[in-house]
């Protein structure tokens, strides 16, 4: 591995601790004006203290984001379809060449898969495409494991598309937690982290990222969890206290509550 995406890597994953913290505000690209990211710029904010990276699209970035924030950008470039088509929902394609994702100094790039659709093989050519285009200058993949209609995100499944996105090129996978989820961190030979998934109690997604740091995964990339919370600074607070300072679930859902009893 040379020298750029070493570095770059270590701009997404902590060197420190192996550890990120990935805020995730890219849905708008499928989804719209998703709750919580009518306004991105207001939303994420006061977050980025406690984020590693943002994760997001090259028009959130250049409309929402100032140029000298200093956050390393994670820069979704599939897409393609909207969540209005249920037939092919997540059927992505390359949405940003590789030269503008340079332009827009990124640390990393994300694209989707989708393994076990009748459509899987252009998601998995779309995504290897892309990978050899970002080897030739240094910059990760973080390969998006979606999952497919009536595959389930058991470990099963969770573990051959994560294994699968790796053995393609992925420097990065971010896939579902599910139970067992040692097996699909254990058959994958490239960092994990997790999705959030939809918006649940707060204890509860604490606890799931929790979960998932002790069966190796190697963070999270959260967003509806953190941006449609009661209190999305207190819970960006404590999802990194999981990550970064060990906290249980316990301890880290009491430091949310302390911050938002302060609101
Ligand atoms: C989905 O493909 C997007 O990349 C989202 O950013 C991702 O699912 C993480 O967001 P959430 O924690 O809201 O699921």
């Amino acid at each position: 591995m040379d020298w750029g995406m070493k570095n770059r890597l270590s701009k997404i994953i902590r060197p420190k601790d192996g550890r990120t913290v990935m805020l995730a505000v890219d849905h708008g690209y499928f989804m719209g004006p998703t709750t919580g990211l009518e306004n991105i710029e207001k939303t994420v904010k006061p977050l980025l203290r406690y984020a590693d990276t943002l994760m997001l699209t090259r028009g959130a970035l250049r409309n929402y984001i100032t140029p000298d924030t200093n956050i390393p950008i994670v820069l979704r470039v599939s897409g393609g379809t909207s969540i209005l088509n249920k037939d092919h929902l997540l059927h992505e394609g390359t949405v940003v060449d590789i030269d503008d994702a340079i332009r827009l100094n990124v640390s990393g790039v994300a694209f989707s898969i989708l393994v076990g659709q009748s459509f899987e093989r252009d998601t998995l050519l779309g995504m290897t495409e892309y990978i050899n285009k970002c080897e030739r200058y240094g910059i990760p993949v973080l390969a998006v494991t979606a999952v497919g209609r009536g595959l389930g995100k058991d470990a099963k499944y969770l573990s051959l598309a994560s294994r699968m996105a790796a053995e393609l090129g992925a420097h990065i996978v971010k896939t579902y937690y599910c139970d067992n989820f040692e097996h699909v961190v254990d058959t994958c030979p490239v960092p994990i982290v997790i999705a959030g998934g939809k918006k649940q109690p707060e204890q509860d997604a604490l606890q799931m990222a929790y979960d998932a740091l002790q069966a190796g995964a190697s963070g999270v990339d959260m967003g509806r969890n953190i941006f449609q919370s009661t209190d999305p600074v207190g819970m960006m607070r404590a999802v990194n206290a999981v990550v970064h300072k060990k906290y249980d679930p316990k301890e880290a859902y009491d430091l949310f509550k302390e911050h938002e009893s302060k609101k």
